[in-house]
């Protein structure tokens, strides 16, 4: 048997429920409802259910959901959103597609999430609302964020793509905040076979609008009532998706066992290890550790057949499409230590303990080769 371990094995998930999915497709080929259609709607009702939600509106990616949010919100030039320079660059896309402002605020070296402690002094008149991300898998301080909120009259937005079912003080995410926005992307913890996401809110009116702004801007066909988008969920993604809700809790349960082994296997080693903060259950989307050797140690695991990768190596300040908000290296210096320290090693539901063995005993590997 190969030592082999890959970072990620979207094969191995698919064959445990590959005739579930089969037959999904096969009644999507049926009754040929490929864009929205009846397995979006139900997927929708289910999610919104996961989440405790009263809605839940199917798009074709996370990043049309939080664009349809920043839309929700009439957020558009001249505003400005406060949101974290450490996450995947479609968050602060959405605050651009609407020509308003990302404003970066740093982050909590423990959690790799938006320190809060830090919004208040980047609020100005134009401020028009704040939306950090729960990155990895793992809920920011939803409670300071929002006493920070209703402070100044702010709505709050989840970027809740990498964090399907995590919970903050018990209650799951996605509803804290105004809305909140969801990625079905292969790899995420709920991942469709193909592009989707979604958008979860307990509001009736943005949840009716949100719905309208991803099919043209149109509730009655023809008739357009604002500049609108093709959002649509495909009823293909739809049809897998209500096969693979099911399984979530199970998987998410797989997931924190995998982080639990990790933590524990490599407690002794010289690694700044995930750390869950006390108001948090994560649900390792992604397992990061920190070294600043990282470099070398992504090499060595990689030479060994151990599959890892970097979330993120550039801070979205740094990013070159950002270029013109004038930011300079050392802005948010904890969001940069990040990522240069930061390496994700392989995490799914499927890792076996051996598996997870391996990946521990390459990491010791390396270190015992430093002494
Ligand atoms: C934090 C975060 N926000 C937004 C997105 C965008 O989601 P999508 O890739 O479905 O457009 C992702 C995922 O890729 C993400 O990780």
């Amino acid at each position: 048997m190969s030592d082999k371990v890959a970072y990620l094995d979207l094969a191995a998930q698919i064959r445990g429920i590959r005739k579930e999915i089969d037959a999904a497709l096969a009644r999507t080929l049926d009754h040929c409802s490929f864009c929205l259609g009846p397995d979006v709607a139900q997927f929708e009702k289910d999610f919104a259910q996961f989440c405790g939600a009263k809605h839940g509106i199917g798009f074709n990616s996370g990043t049309s959901a939080l664009h349809v949010a920043m839309k929700l919100l009439n957020i558009g030039p001249g505003d400005e959103v406060i949101t974290t320079p450490f996450t995947f660059v479609a968050t602060s896309w959405a605050i651009s597609y609407v020509g308003a402002k990302p404003v970066f605020v740093d982050i909590d070296d423990a959690t790799f999430n938006l320190n809060p402690a830090l919004i208040e002094r980047a609020i100005t008149p134009r401020t028009k609302a704040v939306m950090p991300v729960h990155l990895y898998g793992q809920p920011f301080d939803v409670d300071a964020v929002l006493d920070i909120c209703r402070k100044h009259k702010l709505p709050l937005v989840e970027d809740a793509c990498q964090s399907h079912g995590a919970k903050y003080k018990g209650k799951t995410i996605g509803t804290f905040g105004e809305m909140s926005g969801f990625s079905f992307y292969p790899g995420k913890n709920l991942g469709a076979c193909g592009e989707g996401g979604a958008l979860v809110t307990n509001n009736a009116d943005f949840a009716a609008r949100a719905k309208a702004l991803r099919e043209h801007g149109s509730t009655a066909r023809y008739y357009h009532d604002e500049v609108g988008f093709n959002y649509r969920m495909e009823g293909f993604q739809g049809a897998v998706l209500g096969v693979k809700l099911k399984y979530l809790a199970q998987w998410t349960q797989e997931r924190q066992r995998v982080a639990k082994r990790y933590t524990e296997l490599l407690a002794d080693t010289p690694l700044q290890l995930p750390r869950e903060a006390p108001f948090a259950e994560s649900v390792w989307h992604l397992y990061v550790v920190r070294h600043p050797g990282r470099d070398e140690l992504k090499k060595f695991l990689e030479d060994h057949g151990v599959g890892c990768a970097v979330h993120y190596p550039i801070p979205l300040h740094l990013q070159k499409a950002y270029a013109d908000l004038g930011h300079q290296p050392g802005d948010f210096p904890v969001a940069e230590k990040a990522a240069r320290e930061c390496l994700s090693l392989p995490i799914y539901p499927e890792l076996t303990e051996q598996q997870i063995g391996r990946v521990a005993g390459v990491v010791k590997e390396f270190f015992s080769k430093k002494k």
